[in-house]
């Protein structure tokens, strides 16, 4: 297995991507990059990593930031949790006085989980240490044609006790596995001819089976109905408050009262498991207390989610 696994990382030394992360070490370009791959596709984090990263350069500026600075640079990538959280962590960081390297103390820093731990110890901290996230977990699955819940943290827990000892190069490996599992090792059809695991890869023939898919997360159907409050040359949005649908973010009031509003439209958007369905009002009715009027100029450079601008766009208002 270990000569395999040998072959993996030589193959991915040869065939990788040129992502903008594997330029980098430092564990706060890491996390970033980690953190930002967690829910979102490669080819949508590029630009916005490089982008962030010019923005809030180290722990220190990200720390530093305001709300809104914040969420304008996270602003289109959804799961604004990541970013608040990111924010954390860049905070206690600086009050440790540097990064941790060890596990236990990766996993208490806000929004790090097993597996962000696991890819900071090995690709940043060059230690062995199996970072499982769903390529991961498919490729050695396949590999060793395992049988159970992969999702059962006692398996996982088993597979990196059989798999870390064998580790040579731990950030080059960390990132082979998820590259096999994204280009080669795909969930249907995979490129078995062209894998530098195939010669002992228990699952080869198996691949449909394996792993078992997770069951579908039942999603919430979310009724809204949202104003568009205009006056010439503004509309008026509210941020929404801890708990509410967009927390931290720039919404479009809730309409519940109608009289002088106008239906324009009906916007879909999914948030997590959320699927909405949102009625679009437009008009120029009393605001509520909370929120604020917005010059139409400033829209672009306000951190709207997109389901804000969705309803926006709806609502006729170029965004
Ligand atoms: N997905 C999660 N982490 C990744 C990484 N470091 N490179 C490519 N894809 C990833």
């Amino acid at each position: 297995m270990k000569a395999a696994f040998r072959r993996l990382v030589g193959w991915y030394r040869e065939h990788r991507r040129d992502l903008p992360w594997r330029h980098r070490s430092d564990p706060y370009a890491i996390l970033v990059s980690e953190v930002m791959l967690q829910q979102t596709r490669v080819e949508v984090v590029q630009a916005y990593y490089q982008r962030f990263l010019a923005r809030f350069p180290d722990c220190a500026s990200l720390a530093g930031a305001s709300s809104e600075e914040l969420h304008a640079a996270w602003a289109g990538l959804g799961y604004y949790r990541r970013a608040r959280n990111l924010q954390a962590t860049a905070r206690a960081v600086l009050e440790r006085g540097g990064f941790p390297t060890d596990r236990k103390r990766l996993l208490a820093l806000p929004g790090v989980g097993e597996y962000t731990a696991a890819a900071l110890e090995s690709i940043a901290f060059g230690r062995p240490a199996l970072a499982l996230d769903g390529n991961a977990i498919r490729v050695l699955w396949r590999f060793l044609a395992l049988a159970g819940d992969p999702r059962q943290a006692s398996i996982r827990r088993e597979l990196a006790d059989r798999v870390e000892p064998l580790i040579d190069a731990p950030g080059d490996f960390t990132q082979a596995l998820m590259e096999l599992g994204a280009t080669l090792c795909k969930p249907a059809h995979p490129a078995c001819p062209a894998c530098p695991l195939a010669d002992e890869c228990a699952g080869k023939l198996r691949w449909r089976e394996l792993p078992p898919p997770p069951p579908a997360r039942r999603s919430l159907e979310v009724d809204w109905s949202a104003m568009v409050l205009v006056r010439p040359g503004q509309v008026f949005l509210e941020k929404a408050e801890p708990g509410e649908l967009l927390e931290g973010m720039w919404r479009c009031p809730a309409a519940e009262r109608l009289e002088g509003l106008e239906l324009v439209g009906t916007v879909r958007h999914a948030i997590t498991f959320r699927r909405i369905t949102c009625r679009v009002y437009r008009g120029q009715g009393q605001p509520p207390e909370r929120g604020e009027w917005v010059d139409l100029e400033d829209l672009t450079h306000r951190a709207l989610p997109a389901f804000t601008r969705k309803v926006l766009r709806t609502a006729g208002l170029a965004v």
